[in-house]
């Protein structure tokens, strides 16, 4: 099959890499002429696990190209991807479709003939109508149809999650364009069992955003169970355990932490309240989930005055991981932002260390003094937070932590750590709904 990947972002790069190493030709297709330079010297403009050595063994077996040139881009292809940005509008929180748009006008303009435009940007319902009616005015006789095919992978997960998927959800309107699907994820079907649902067009819009919105409300929930656990004395950890055994409620997303961020789940729980209102369906637990996690991540802030005694004045923190989530470079809507802003606020001295998030992180942040490892930003600090998971905090030399430290007080925002572990290092330990 032939396939044009429109966007270079995160969920058109990787499936464009991932497509192509299925056995399809692809060609990626971006306006940013240094980032599709770069592709050419094979530098990734995003940090993700395996996707350089993805795009360069395809690179190399002619199945995978970049280009600047959407026209050329199109020429041939079976099915043409938008996998374009669609960010929050500004005041409103509804999503921004320009772009989606505009690259439905070109890619209509551009191809020759029959052709299946498909839609993997996260998109509110009913975009694909809008899609069909540009292209019934820019192209009405080239015989393009439209599907939806939203995607599922997760950052710093992102080419497994491409690749063996829980699901692939097509919504489609006309038999010959969902078979042109069928071809495109035959590879999937074949090695595996990965279900591919058909579906409406509409119905695959919402899937997509319903499922997001549901990973929210959960992470939402064991978190203010979290609270509960330390006001009762109990423990979430084992809440989490307890209740994930049970399948229906199933075991993951039940991790307790400073809340949830990223680029996805803060944006579009926004813009499917936003559709819910639209239409006079309010989803009100998505509302409450929202404004639950909001004041979640500066309440995270004013734990750790807490457990430092109240007063941070003059004192130092050191904060361990900045991105919303281990292996990402990503900081958008990082817990991390509003913890050291809190700290800040209150008088607090921050040093923070991040294996992959510093550059953005301090476009950011300001008066933030970056170390180069996770001792570095500990010496002489009367704090040690660790805000984001990564692998490498999992395993820190606690007793040489303890000598460079103030005082050895360790705040776990993720419960990476055993209590026993810590406190027979001689730590005091912070975690979250560790109410024993
Ligand atoms: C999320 C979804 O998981 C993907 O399925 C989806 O494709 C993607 O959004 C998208 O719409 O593009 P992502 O934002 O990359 O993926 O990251 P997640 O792994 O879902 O984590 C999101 C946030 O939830 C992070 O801040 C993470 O720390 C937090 N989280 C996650 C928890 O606090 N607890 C958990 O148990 C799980």
């Amino acid at each position: 099959m032939r396939i044009a990947m429109i966007g270079t972002g995160y969920v058109g790069l990787v499936s464009g890499a991932c497509f192509s190493d299925f056995g399809h030709d692809v060609v990626c297709v971006d306006k940013d002429a240094r980032k599709i330079e770069l592709l050419h010297q094979n530098v990734m403009p995003i940090y993700e696990p395996g996707l350089a050595e993805l795009v360069s063994s395809n690179v190399k077996a002619g199945r995978l190209s970049f280009t600047t040139d959407l026209v050329e881009g199109v020429k041939g292809a079976d099915a043409v991807f938008i996998a374009v940005g669609t960010p929050s509008r500004r005041g409103d929180g509804h999503a921004d479709l320009s772009y989606v748009f505009a690259a439905a006008e070109e890619i209509a303009g551009a191809v020759e003939g029959p052709t299946v435009i498909v839609t993997k940007s996260t998109v509110p319902v009913g975009t694909g109508d809008e899609v069909e009616r540009i292209i019934a005015r820019v192209a009405p006789d080239k015989g393009i149809k439209v599907v939806s095919n939203p995607e599922f992978l997760r950052e710093g997960a992102a080419i497994e999650d491409f690749k063996r998927p829980d699901r692939v959800v097509v919504g489609s309107e006309d038999e010959a364009a969902s078979d042109v699907l069928r071809g495109i994820y035959r590879p999937l079907s074949l090695n595996q069992s990965a279900p591919v649902m058909f579906t409406g067009r509409r119905t695959a819009e919402l899937i997509k955003y319903a499922a997001n919105a549901f990973l929210a409300v959960k992470i939402t929930f064991i978190n203010e169970i979290a609270d509960l656990c330390e006001a009762v004395g109990a423990d979430v950890q084992e809440v989490s355990r307890g209740i994930g055994m049970d399948n229906r409620i199933g075991r993951k997303f039940l991790n307790a932490g400073p809340g949830y961020g990223g680029s996805c789940f803060p944006k579009d729980t926004l813009a499917l309240m936003k559709t819910a209102d639209d239409h006079e369906s309010p989803l009100r637990i998505v509302e409450a989930t929202v404004q639950v996690n909001d004041s979640r991540k500066r309440a995270m802030g004013r734990k750790v005055i807490k457990a430092m005694g109240g007063d941070v004045r003059g004192k130092t923190v050191a904060i361990l991981g900045l991105t919303f989530k281990p292996n990402t470079d990503d900081m958008r809507d990082a817990p991390s932002i509003a913890v050291i802003q809190t700290l800040q606020d209150a008088g607090a001295v921050v040093k923070a260390y991040d294996p992959e998030g510093v550059e953005q992180a301090s476009k950011m942040l300001s008066d933030v003094e970056f170390s180069k490892n996770p001792y570095a930003a500990a010496e002489g600090a009367d704090a040690l937070v660790i805000v984001t998971e990564w692998d490498e905090f999992r395993a820190l030399d606690l007793g040489r932590m303890k000598g460079l430290l103030n005082r050895p007080l360790l705040v776990d925002l993720r419960n990476i750590y055993p209590s026993d572990e810590v406190r027979s290092a001689g730590f005091e330990l912070v975690g979250i709904g560790k109410g024993r």
